[in-house]
């Protein structure tokens, strides 16, 4: 373990972050030790509590949202000790002398999380900067969105980077810190079997889905000017794809790991043009069932019509030798079927068939990661059923599964943002996005907004509880691939 930090300073306390996934995640780490004992948490945003009132509020964001055998009366207790909290309007410079004040003696380090609407960004980096909260021992991690385009992305960057530099800026994509996206690595780098075949002349294509059934959720202010391509494409799929497409890096560290990654992203074919309308689907969902009960559309739940995507399939490219011709079909969408990120490797069928004159009919091998709901990797193989096979060889597709959920069943399935708040603490910068990659991410996908615009392309209309407007499977099937579904 890397030195422990003194301090924690959370933008953003009061938000649904904070409530869902920060104090949880926070609590998580104290309850089995691995906060320095000293660690104080300072909370801000806007509302004016005192710390007591602000202990409060965490409690009862910890009693909402902690599962029941996780709480404990006595840890609670002594987390809610290490909060304080101080409010500040970050539009302002004025605010952040007394900022500064409540937190004291930085010494030991500060590390700071920020959550905040891109248009505090700036003034929020000015404000620490000039409070002195941004010093050589002050380490900030910063939660999307950061910015809505390439262009926007860069402003933010620039605005952080003339105050920390790149190895104290820690950007957040959650979806590193969820486990089974880790034992990716595991499964890529950690067998041999996998490698010798992980390229276009071992497999087919890879799917990639992360299907969601909740809509809105009260978020129709942001979402609405934001979508399903710069939402979770942007980021969280392309991080996905990136983790299976990339070279072996050298080193499990922060440089091997995203020098390889972002050579992944420079290398997706830009989508452009008449492209843009040909490789791609996007969709908005309207009123149907999903997860038993009967939902509003998008635009009756924003109250007025839009032409946001709340779905998007596309087919990408990884213009690389290791990955020539390999289609990547992407998909993403809300009040889908059902709640799955899942990635799906199609491996190449065997070049004769020994079975075929017998009767015998081979698939080709598959590989399922599911990442969630549940956690497995699973290899579907041929297998000869049982019999003496007068009529013919019957074969058929059997799993070999190995289930992380089962496996590792003792082992407590941790919140990605432990992980990720952690190795802030700590400085291990591995999980963490940076500028390169979401610079070449942003750049790709501007490339199809762009191309959207041009041909004016309109989502097309899906009922909840779906799994997309037909034409997303039109997009694999005209290749002779189905979704796996
Ligand atoms: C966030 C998106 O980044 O990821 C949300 O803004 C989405 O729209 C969420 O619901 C999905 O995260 P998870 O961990 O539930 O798959």
């Amino acid at each position: 373990m890397r030195d422990p930090f003194g301090k924690l300073l959370l933008f953003g306390a009061t938000g649904d972050l904070a409530q869902r996934m920060l104090l949880p995640s926070l609590y998580g780490l104290h309850a089995d030790a691995l906060l320095s004992p000293g660690l104080t948490i300072t909370g801000t945003a806007r509302s004016s509590l005192s710390d007591a009132e602000y202990r409060d509020f965490a409690a009862k964001a910890l009693a909402t949202h902690l599962p029941e055998d996780r709480k404990d009366e006595a840890r609670i207790a002594s987390f809610l000790d290490r909060l304080q909290y101080q409010p500040l309007d970050a539009s302002k410079t004025d605010g952040f002398g007394a900022l500064a004040e409540k937190l004291g003696d930085i010494s030991d380090g500060l590390a700071i999380f920020l959550s905040t609407a891109p248009s505090l960004f700036e003034p929020t980096i000015q404000g620490l900067a000039s409070a002195g909260l941004a010093g050589d021992n002050v380490r900030i991690g910063l939660e999307k969105p950061l910015g809505f385009d390439l262009a926007s992305s860069c402003e933010i960057n620039d605005a952080v980077a003339a105050v920390f530099p790149e190895n104290r800026t820690f950007r957040i994509d959650h979806y590193l810190g969820k486990e089974t996206v880790q034992n990716i690595l595991a499964l890529r780098f950690g067998n041999s079997l996998f490698e010798p075949v992980w390229n276009a002349t071992g497999i087919d294509h890879v799917q990639i889905t992360v299907s969601e059934t909740v809509g809105l959720e009260g978020r129709a202010g942001y979402y609405d000017d934001v979508g399903a391509l710069r939402d979770m494409v942007q980021n969280h799929i392309l991080q996905l794809l990136a983790l299976i497409a990339m070279e072996p890096p050298a080193r499990f560290d922060g440089t091997s790991i995203r020098d390889e990654k972002v050579k992944v992203l420079r290398s997706l074919r830009p989508i452009v043009g008449k492209d843009a309308a040909n490789l791609t689907v996007t969709g908005q969902y309207t009123g149907g069932a999903s997860s038993g009960k009967i939902v509003a559309g998008y635009a009756e739940e924003l109250e007025k019509p839009s032409r946001t995507e709340t779905f998007v399939a596309i087919k990408a490219h990884v213009d690389n030798w290791r990955w020539q011709g390999i289609p990547f079909y992407l998909r993403t969408g809300k009040r889908m079927t059902e709640r799955r990120s899942e990635i799906v490797v199609q491996f190449k069928p065997v070049p004769h068939s020994i079975f075929a004159e017998r009767g015998g009919v081979l698939q080709s091998n598959t590989l399922i990661i599911r990442i969630q709901p549940e956690e497995y990797v699973r290899l579907l193989v041929m297998a000869k059923e049982p019999g003496l096979d007068r009529e013919g060889v019957r074969l058929r597709e059997v799993p070999l599964n190995l289930s992380l959920d089962h496996e590792f069943a003792s082992t407590r399935r941790r919140i990605a943002y432990e992980r990720l708040l952690l190795d802030l603490l700590e400085g291990d910068p591995t999980l963490f996005v940076r500028r390169d990659e979401v610079e070449a991410q942003w750049h790709w996908i501007d490339a199809i907004r762009a191309g959207w615009d041009a041909a004016d392309v309109k989502p097309k209309p899906y009922a909840a509880g779906t799994w997309g407007p037909s034409a997303a499977a039109g997009l694999t099937e005209r290749d002779g691939v189905t979704w796996n579904e």
